[in-house]
């Protein structure tokens, strides 16, 4: 009995050494997934709502600090039609209730192209934790669809955040897309930045900018996502006149930005449930006395983690990064706020820009100066937990070469397409997830318990899984 049972501990053992690869660091998945490069669907595949200047596009975000508002943003492409929305709780059959905000109606011109109608309404003081119904559109040509706001913010108020980056549209997009789509916990997603990546294109196509809208609508509609812009978002093309970075991007995706106190619609904050967002850009400037740093250091001594417990930062450019793309892009930044970080005891940091996956120690690099020698990341229980998740599926293909040894910061990474879960339970745990496309959505590749860093500042513990 007992060597049978050696027997199938050494069988065990060897199975799971053959699968993962052990290295200074953590885990290295070994999951293989295809590696050709997946095209952008054909612009045809995004078809149009029918009817004669249908609103299309439709998504929304959050309006306001706190979740009591909504701004609802959608497209007419032929001309401008109505400015409002119409919208009403779910819970009310009379049509009396109905409530309409009004927006407005912006259009730009990038290269050769003409953008449909933009519109951009907000609707506000909505009720917490509530259904509504709101619809766009005239005449016979209306479409309706649905959210729900957050609960009033608190300190041990469960929330559930998705978490997609670097999303493109290809098929492996869709796969990514269906995938979280299919996860009914998701009610909100933090998106970290490259979406539409039509600046792939000959001159950036902004036809592409269309048909993304088009393709997340199934979701974004739903649900808000919480925006962050990447370097697909820069559209910056001087040797065509296009030399007003982020155009497309400010014209159709709008952020409550002013009511953080914010200059930029690049860099922002909001509390949602039990959470502090606080967004970044990579890509504007950062440097002491620039107005991101200006505004970031006012912000984090805002954070009343009494209320919102959980601190978490987006941005796109990750600082910590241990494949062989994008080496270092992130250092600047990292060098200018991560004493920050660690003083106010940020928990998590989500990243894209790179198409994998990775998930950190908690770590930190703050005392190094010229002469300390000390120029490694160490261990540290104030600091966050960094996420790489720019593997949404887009054109590029995937990121699929690691820097060896794997570094000991460097908990988890595996070469696949996917998206996370965010599960926050209360003030001290929170559930965290990462779901590649080849697995059922109940399946967590990558997981782990998240102890709140300033409510209850333990160490924690994963579970890894790498083979489906
Ligand atoms: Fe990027």
């Amino acid at each position: 009995m007992t060597s049978k049972r050696t027997v199938v501990h050494v069988f065990v053992s060897v199975f799971i050494l053959s699968i993962i690869k052990l290295c200074n660091g953590g885990v290295t998945s070994s999951y293989y997934r295809k590696l050709e490069y997946s095209t952008d669907l054909p612009l045809e595949v995004f078809t149009p709502p029918p009817g004669y200047n249908a609103p299309e596009q439709v998504h929304i975000t959050q309006g306001d600090q706190t979740g009591r508002a909504v701004i609802v943003s959608w497209v007419t492409p032929s001309k401008p039609g109505s400015k409002s929305v119409r919208y009403w709780r779910a819970d009310t059959h009379n049509k009396q209730h109905k409530h309409k905000a009004h927006g407005h109606i912006k259009t730009y011109k990038y290269y050769n192209y003409t953008s449909g109608y933009i519109h951009h309404a907000t609707i506000r003081n909505l009720e917490y934790n509530t259904k509504y119904f709101y619809e766009l559109g005239t005449g016979h040509v209306t479409r309706r669809f649905s959210f729900t706001t957050p609960p009033k913010v608190g300190p041990d108020v469960p929330y559930t955040f998705g978490i997609i980056g670097d999303l493109g549209q290809t098929s492996d997009s869709n796969q990514t897309l269906e995938h979280y789509h299919s996860n009914k916990k998701g009610q909100a997603v933090l998106f970290v930045g490259d979406l539409s990546y039509a600046d792939n294109h000959p001159f950036h196509d902004n036809r592409k900018w269309d048909t993304w809208g088009r393709f997340i609508e199934k979701n974004v509609a739903y649900q808000p996502w919480i925006w962050t812009a990447g370097n697909h978002e820069l559209d910056f093309l001087p040797e065509h006149g296009e030399t007003v970075p982020f155009k497309p991007y400010k014209h159709r995706y709008h952020v409550p930005y002013k009511e953080s106190k914010s200059t930029s619609p690049l860099w922002y904050s909001i509390k949602r449930a039990s959470a502090y967002i606080i967004v970044l850009s990579s890509y504007s400037a950062y440097g002491k006395y620039t107005p991101q740093y200006e505004w970031l250091q006012e912000e984090l001594p805002k954070v009343n983690r009494e209320e919102t417990p959980w601190l978490i930062v987006l941005t796109h450019t990750p600082w910590y990064n241990s494949l062989n793309y994008h080496y270092m892009e992130g250092e600047s930044m990292r060098v200018m706020f991560e004493s920050w970080f660690v003083q106010h005891k940020v928990d998590l940091v989500l990243a894209g820009h790179v198409h994998a996956y990775e998930r950190s120690e908690r770590i930190s690099n703050i005392v190094y100066n010229i002469t300390d020698g000390l120029c490694a990341p160490v261990m540290d229980p104030s600091a966050p937990i960094y996420i790489t998740i720019g593997d949404g599926g887009n054109m590029e293909g995937i990121a699929n070469s690691f820097t060896e040894p794997q570094p000991s910061y460097s908990a988890y990474r595996e070469a696949s397409f996917g998206h996370s879960i965010l599960d926050i339970k209360n003030r001290t745990h929170a559930h965290y997830s990462w779901h590649r496309n080849q697995d059922g959505e109940p399946v967590a590749a990558d997981s782990l318990w998240l102890h709140n860093r300033y409510w209850y500042p333990y160490a924690e513990t994963s579970t890894t899984t790498t083979m489906a």
